[in-house]
């Protein structure tokens, strides 16, 4: 992956790439994602990458969203190599006027493991949890589904509606809900083009009106009961500790990104495969095994499926792959001498 033009009188150089270099090459829009990650997602599901463990460290703060998290990758055939670093506190917003999470990631080439990019990764990061969401959106929603239903209504939940709205027209009505009733009508005032937005009263109401339900708090309290699900709809779980036990032992299928990634950590499905009440064989798929046909995804209209996304260096980095490729081929960023 090293280019001619990331060496200077043989020296290394690495490319920089700021949110708004992301930005100008398309990283601010849900396309550049969906199309990396649905390869990507076949890749790791064919066994073509490879994905440790992510490590978090926890120094400071005893809340669910107070940490550090190191996420490596290798993704594709010589490929690339990187590693998102990725911090968060959970009162940044309030406190410090901060987005809660911030992140870079280093891109290695895998001829030589040397770094050949850097690039800030909230924007990556938030947009590729959003195309995760298309794609199983496309694979597990029901066909024309017009109500959706986001819970939290910050970077994470903006994005979400913004990349759904992008990629299905078919769309009339998006629920919104938060406990900051002002997040709620902030995002709501961005949803335009003839789809209407209701900024709803209670979390319960919002989910029991979306075909394709969203949670993006950063609740560590389980708050949503499985009869809440309309039957047909899709629950991408992407705040993870939102859902009730009931709902992954009540659903038709679940569905997660990584079985290893999902089932650690005392998430929720870690806390069901630790009581005897949830395994891999109850699992459905992996969504990379739907997105490459060696499963099925939604079989009829009335199934309630679950996805449950932890989120995946690999998808981080395929995301970051292509928006360098981009980058370089339109000569984007800045570049920094090594040494
Ligand atoms: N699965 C993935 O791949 C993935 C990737 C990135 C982020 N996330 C998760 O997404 C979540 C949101 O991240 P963010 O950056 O948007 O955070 P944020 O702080 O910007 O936004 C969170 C919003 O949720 C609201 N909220 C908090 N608790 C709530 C509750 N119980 N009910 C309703 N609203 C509530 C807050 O008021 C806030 O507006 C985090 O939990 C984060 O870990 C998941």
């Amino acid at each position: 992956m090293r280019e001619a033009n990331d060496m200077t009188d043989g020296e290394p150089r690495i490319l920089y790439l700021s949110r708004s270099d992301i930005a100008a090459v398309g990283g601010d829009h849900s396309e550049l994602y969906v199309t990396a990650l649905a390869d990507g997602l076949v890749r790791h599901a064919e066994g073509k990458t490879v994905q440790p463990l992510k490590p978090y460290l926890r120094a400071s703060g005893d809340h669910i969203a107070d940490r550090i998290i190191a996420m490596p990758a290798h993704v594709g055939d010589p490929g690339i190599s990187g590693l998102k670093w990725i911090g968060s506190k959970h009162d940044n917003p309030e406190r410090a006027g901060l987005e809660r999470a911030s992140a870079v990631i280093v891109l290695n080439d895998p001829a030589t493991n040397y770094p050949v990019a850097l690039l800030e990764g909230g924007l990556i990061s938030a947009w590729r949890t959003a195309a995760v969401s298309a794609l199983a959106a496309r694979h597990l929603a029901r066909t024309g589904f017009t109500d959706l239903a986001l819970v939290g209504c910050g970077v994470i939940g903006s994005t979400q509606v913004i990349a759904l709205l992008e990629q299905f027209e078919h769309i009339e009505t998006v629920h919104l809900y938060d406990v900051c009733a002002e997040a709620a009508t902030v995002l709501a005032e961005r949803i335009t083009d003839g789809v209407k937005a209701v900024v709803a009263d209670s979390a319960e109401a919002a989910v029991r009106a979306g075909d394709v339900v969203v949670p993006c708090t950063v609740t560590d309290s389980p708050y949503i009961h499985f009869d809440w699900l309309k039957p047909g709809s899709l629950l991408c779980n992407v705040s993870i500790m939102d859902v009730h036990k009931d709902v992954f032992l009540g659903a038709d299928k679940v569905v997660v990104d990584d079985w290893e990634q999902s089932n650690r950590e005392k998430k929720i499905i870690n806390q069901l495969v630790l009581d005897g009440s949830f395994s891999r064989e109850r699992l459905h798929a992996e969504l990379g095994e739907i997105l490459a046909g060696s499963r099925p995804g939604r079989e009829n209209d009335d199934e309630i499926i679950v996805l449950n996304p932890m989120g995946m260096a690999v998808e981080d980095i395929a995301c970051a792959a292509e928006v360098y490729r981009r980058a370089l081929d339109q000569r984007g960023g800045t570049w920094l001498n090594l040494y």
